[in-house]
């Protein structure tokens, strides 16, 4: 895979604002820790941090994200989102990725709920949004996201064989990293004007199926039915109870499988 550099990925930008603030490191810890520490010192909107490879990469719910070097994407954007738009960042910044990658590298990924990109029914990539309070206000949102480029399945952790996928295994495309984090932030800076829900919609493979609600250690059986405009799955239990589910509390899988 070619070397990331700040000035390739500038020059997918075409003089955005943005690609005055990208920094690229051969090695992190997380890009959305250190994201997160310049947004804390009054970075602006746009500041980005790209790696080649993260050691402990962060991922939902307390868990990792495998990133070995050269094998992926790991990208972490500094957003400072209304109010209102916090509520649907996560799901905005979904949409972007996969516009991004349907640019870039010719395939049309589809949602799980809340935010795996999936081809396949593998897992391509993962975002991680999280938000900076001051004075008990959101003061700022990195948004993280993490794109399995060039990996064979067999080169993921055991754990994660069965279900994750790269831009390469599942296309056979070998992706431009720099293209692909240009043209990511220019989606990402459109989200405020971006209408997300009917994409957002269109692409989620959750919706519909039949689903396990993972809460507190209980697996509760649900049938998937639409998307709010906060980004919530609705969803109907077998007793015809319906409950708005947030990102932060849960997690979904497929009655059968992963997706
Ligand atoms: C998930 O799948 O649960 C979310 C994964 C998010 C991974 C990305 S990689 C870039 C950024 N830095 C991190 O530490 N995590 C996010």
């Amino acid at each position: 895979m070619m070397s990331l550099s700040a000035q390739a990925i500038a020059g997918h930008m075409a003089g955005h604002p943005w690609a005055d603030r990208i920094t690229v490191l051969s090695t992190i810890d997380s890009t959305n820790r250190l994201a997160k520490e310049l947004a804390a010192q009054g970075a602006p909107e746009g500041a980005s941090v790209i790696a080649d490879r993260q050691t402990a990469g962060r991922g939902r719910l307390g868990r990792g994200f495998s990133s070995p070097a050269g094998a992926g994407l790991y990208l972490s954007v500094v957003l400072r989102p209304s109010l209102e738009l916090l509520m649907s960042l996560t799901c905005r910044v979904g949409v972007a990725t996969c516009r991004a990658l349907e640019q870039s590298c010719n395939c049309s990924p589809g949602i799980k709920w809340v935010n795996d990109l999936v081809l396949n029914r593998r897992k391509l990539a993962g975002i991680l949004v999280e938000v900076g309070y001051a004075k008990e206000q959101p003061a700022y949102a990195v948004a993280g996201i993490g794109i399995n480029c060039a990996r064979a399945r067999e080169d993921f952790p055991p754990e994660l064989q069965a279900t994750a996928g790269s831009i390469l295994s599942e296309t056979g495309i070998i992706p431009d990293r720099s293209l692909l984090a240009g043209l990511l932030l220019k989606q990402l800076a459109a989200l405020p004007d971006a209408p997300w829900l009917e994409e957002y919609r269109r692409r989620c493979v959750t919706l519909g199926q039949q689903v396990q609600i993972l809460r507190n250690g209980e697996a509760l059986p649900a049938r998937a039915l639409d998307i709010d405009g906060q980004g919530r799955l609705l969803v109907a239990y077998p007793d015809g109870r319906r409950e708005a589910i947030g990102s932060g509390e849960v997690s979904v899988r497929g009655m059968y499988g992963y997706v």
